[in-house]
């Protein structure tokens, strides 16, 4: 792997913020300056790189809120259509993440990306009871207090499955939170439609204890901090890598 790429992938900046600090000496190898961006690294000499005399390690894992917007699909890769992918700078190309879980092309909010495998498969499993917290607006008659005794029991969908019990909160005339925690297809927008409503507006808004950060705008994303990541893993008794 080149030298510059090596220090994107670890998280330290842009190519072409890393190639400038390269460039500006502020790198070594083996502990001599090394000023070549494309300097390439066996496997063995990617132990000795540092920045700043502060020796640099790649994250074995990686973790991205994303802010979905509209108008992009939940996959990393499609021929017809704009992913996600596109809104995941390139440094994290090498990566390999996924989603956990998807949001449909018309939803918002709060999507985790990961390359670890067991923390995305108990994050969507129902055995690890994860909720997912959804702002719905929606047409129809407002809730009553009686819905949420409904949800708790557990809605049964137009065509006979029964949902787990979900927490209903109201907000408004119509707009209304709603926590599930598991992960039917279009489970929201049945669940609401088998009430005799239609779901006009939906966002995630968290992930068990990770909530959207209200800083980043739609099509934003960025790294969880070292508390969000701590976090996760501990919800699903994880000890983080
Ligand atoms: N439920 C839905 O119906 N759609 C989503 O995007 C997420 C949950």
């Amino acid at each position: 792997m080149r030298l510059d790429r090596f220090l994107a992938n670890a998280g330290l900046g842009t190519r072409t913020e890393v190639k400038a600090m390269i460039r500006k000496g502020q790198v070594k190898l083996d502990g001599e300056v090394c000023r070549e961006p494309q300097t390439r690294l066996d496997e063995k000499q990617r132990s000795a790189v540092s920045l700043n005399d502060i020796p640099v390690r790649l994250k074995s894992r990686i973790h991205i809120m994303l802010h979905k917007p509209t108008s992009v699909i939940t996959a990393m890769d499609d021929p017809r259509q704009p992913t996600i992918a596109e809104l995941i700078p390139d440094r994290y190309q090498a990566a390999r993440l996924f989603p956990v879980g998807r949001l449909d092309l018309d939803t918002t909010g709060l999507l985790l990306l990961t390359n670890d495998g067991t923390l995305g498969h108990r994050l969507t499993s129902p055995r690890w009871q994860v909720g997912k917290t959804y702002r719905i607006t929606f047409a129809g008659p407002p809730f009553m207090s009686a819905d949420i005794e409904h949800f708790q029991k557990g809605i049964r969908l137009a065509d006979g499955t029964i949902c787990r019990p979900a927490e209903l909160e109201i907000q408004g005339e119509n707009q209304v939170l709603l926590t599930i925690h598991e992960g039917k297809f279009h489970q929201v927008k049945r669940m609401i439609l088998a009430t005799g409503r239609e779901v006009k507006t939906l966002h995630r808004q968290s992930i068990g204890p990770l909530v959207l950060d209200h800083q980043l705008p739609p099509g934003a994303c960025r790294e969880l901090t070292a508390g969000e990541a701590d976090q996760l893993y501990d919800w699903v008794r994880l000890d983080r890598p």
